[in-house]
């Protein structure tokens, strides 16, 4: 899907849902937790984000988080992925508000799993929607879009998390609409993840307030090779094959 709008309850219950919002949040939550932040919690406004953080009430929490990709006064960090360095995240519990991206996630309670991808993470990514696919023949693909409408990094991105899944199939049987645009659009791109980063909206927003170097860090592929999973209102880095969960921590 394109955006969560409109997304109901039924759509998503039951389901292993990948949640793509590429420009940023997903990435930065990729950087985060690459970077050995403890976890991050998701939250709908910078109201409840406040609220949270003084309940919580650690030195260990840290407030993350844009309005306008900008960084929300009063919060410790913004949603840029080059701000999640070692020295400022590592043991540390982010408390997130985004505007796109992190209310897509909450969108997604009562799915059976809850990952978040990015070109960041693909391989990552990738591994495990092929073996989702194996096992139960179904997967959600859900964008953050921009504003509930289309977004073009993210529908990329899709068509990249499809790609994977397929494991080189060249099938289109099972892919709904979307998902065969998705594949389209890297079809035209091929694996040039900075063209249509850079061309989209959120992209050229980003390059407009100074912010490019966030995408050339967003289109380089594999770079924060974790695994990040939504569970019980946390996102956490998810075990991997190899034993570990690609952090540092
Ligand atoms: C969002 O959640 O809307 C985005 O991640 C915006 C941004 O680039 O900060």
């Amino acid at each position: 899907m394109f955006s969560p709008a409109g997304l109901t309850k039924d759509e998503v219950a039951g389901r292993t849902v990948f949640v793509i919002d590429a420009l940023r949040a997903t990435t930065t939550a990729c950087a985060a937790l690459h970077a050995g932040a403890r976890g991050i919690i998701p939250v709908q406004s910078t109201e409840e984000a406040m609220r949270l953080a003084q309940t919580l009430g650690s030195e260990d929490v840290l407030l993350a988080g844009e309005r306008n990709c900008l960084r929300i006064e009063g919060f410790a960090l913004g949603n840029s992925p080059l701000e999640m360095t070692e020295g400022v995240v590592k043991g540390k519990t982010l408390v997130m508000m985004t505007t796109n991206g992190t209310k897509t996630l909450l969108a997604c309670q009562g799915a059976a799993q809850i990952y978040l991808a990015a070109g960041v993470n693909l391989t990552r990514v990738g591994e495990r929607a092929r073996h989702v696919l194996e096992e139960s023949g179904d997967m959600l693909v859900l964008c953050a879009g921009r504003e509930n409408a289309f977004a073009l990094e993210d529908a990329y991105t899709a068509g990249r998390v499809v790609e994977e899944a397929l494991g080189g199939r060249r099938t289109r049987r099972g892919l709904n609409d979307a998902a065969i645009v998705a594949v389209d659009l890297v079809r035209r791109y091929g694996g040039r993840w900075e063209r249509p980063f850079a061309l989209s909206a959120a992209g050229r927003r980003l390059t407009a307030i100074d912010l490019g170097e966030d995408i050339v860090t967003a289109a380089t592929q594999d770079r924060y090779p974790v695994l990040p999973i939504f569970h019980d209102r946390r996102v956490t880095a998810a075990a991997l094959p190899d034993g570990g969960n690609g952090t540092g921590i």
